[in-house]
């Protein structure tokens, strides 16, 4: 029987309900996040959903935390069964204004941190024939201007969960790959960018999400349960990706007017 599952950034939104939706079904969590107040209250909140587990304070961006994790939940829960790379940060601004520190900072945690978590996790998996859920963007589908590093962090996210996908079929490890559009969560409070008004129009796309994070992760329940490869979760980023894949130019074409906007919405 599966049922011991390991999140990254679990201290806050989305990792937070996706502990939570598998705690209702009884599993043992392993929380783990830099936010060591936002894990106790995870801890709290999974007991009380039905589940149970432990927390441990892992930074994404340093592998042998995330070994010391792994070997952590061998030792409190005898393995595990699922690996979310989840924890991630927000960035934003054009191409031109962006530091290459601003792209280290985004790659290391948002692309990186995802391939370390694949690293050391992947001989519980192998050994359980459990699943990955890695956390991307439609982001890394949709390339929306003024925020090309974290585009392409999550385009990295996506490459790499198809890479293993095909890699690790005939070991029977499952491989997911979530992209949700824009939902509310405490993201912006790690946000880095050159430009600070950039920030006031992401936030103001994060609050107008139709679903929560509480949806997302049910819905990511529910496609990992059916097999589903690809999950996205909103129902205009599935008409966007759909779009896209018939029609890259409409969506190039469309970007470009957006770019417009942002710029002139920049400079006010
Ligand atoms: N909110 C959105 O609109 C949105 C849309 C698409 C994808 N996502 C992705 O969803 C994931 C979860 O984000 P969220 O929206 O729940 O944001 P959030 O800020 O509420 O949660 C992210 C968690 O990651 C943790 N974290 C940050 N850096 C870390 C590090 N170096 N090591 C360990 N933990 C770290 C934070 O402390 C936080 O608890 C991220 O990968 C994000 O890119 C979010």
């Amino acid at each position: 029987m599966q049922n011991r599952m390991m999140v990254t950034g679990a201290g806050s939104g989305l990792g937070r309900e996706i502990a939570l939706r598998w705690a209702r079904e009884g599993w043992q969590l392993a929380l783990s996040d830099v936010n060591e107040a936002g894990l106790a209250e995870t801890l709290k909140m999974v007991r009380d959903a039905g589940g149970d587990g432990f927390t441990q304070r892992c930074d994404v961006r340093d592998y042998s935390q995330l070994t010391a994790l792994a070997q952590a939940c061998e030792s409190k829960l005898g393995g595990i069964d699922v690996v979310v790379n989840n924890a991630g940060v927000a960035s934003g601004g054009f191409f031109e204004e962006l530091s290459l520190e601003d792209w280290d900072w985004q790659i290391a945690i948002n692309l990186m941190g995802v391939v370390k978590g694949c690293k050391a996790f992947l001989p519980l998996v192998q050994k359980s024939q459990g699943k990955i859920i890695n956390i991307a963007s439609m982001a890394a589908l949709m390339q929306a201007p003024g925020m090309s590093n974290y585009n392409v962090a999550k385009a990295g996210v996506v490459a790499l969960s198809e890479s293993l996908l095909v890699e690790l079929k005939q070991q029977e490890v499952g491989i997911h790959v979530v992209c949700p559009s824009f939902f509310q969560t405490n993201l912006m409070d790690s946000y880095r960018g050159p430009t600070p008004n950039m920030k006031a129009q992401i936030s103001k796309l994060l609050e107008a999400s139709p679903i929560s994070a509480a949806d997302i992760a049910d819905y990511i329940y529910r496609q990992v349960d059916e097999g589903v490869f690809m999950i996205l979760p909103h129902d205009e980023g599935r008409a966007a990706w759909k779009i896209k894949q018939q029609n890259p130019q409409a969506i190039y074409d469309e970007m470009a007017l957006l770019a417009e906007k942002k710029r002139s919405k920049r400079k006010t």
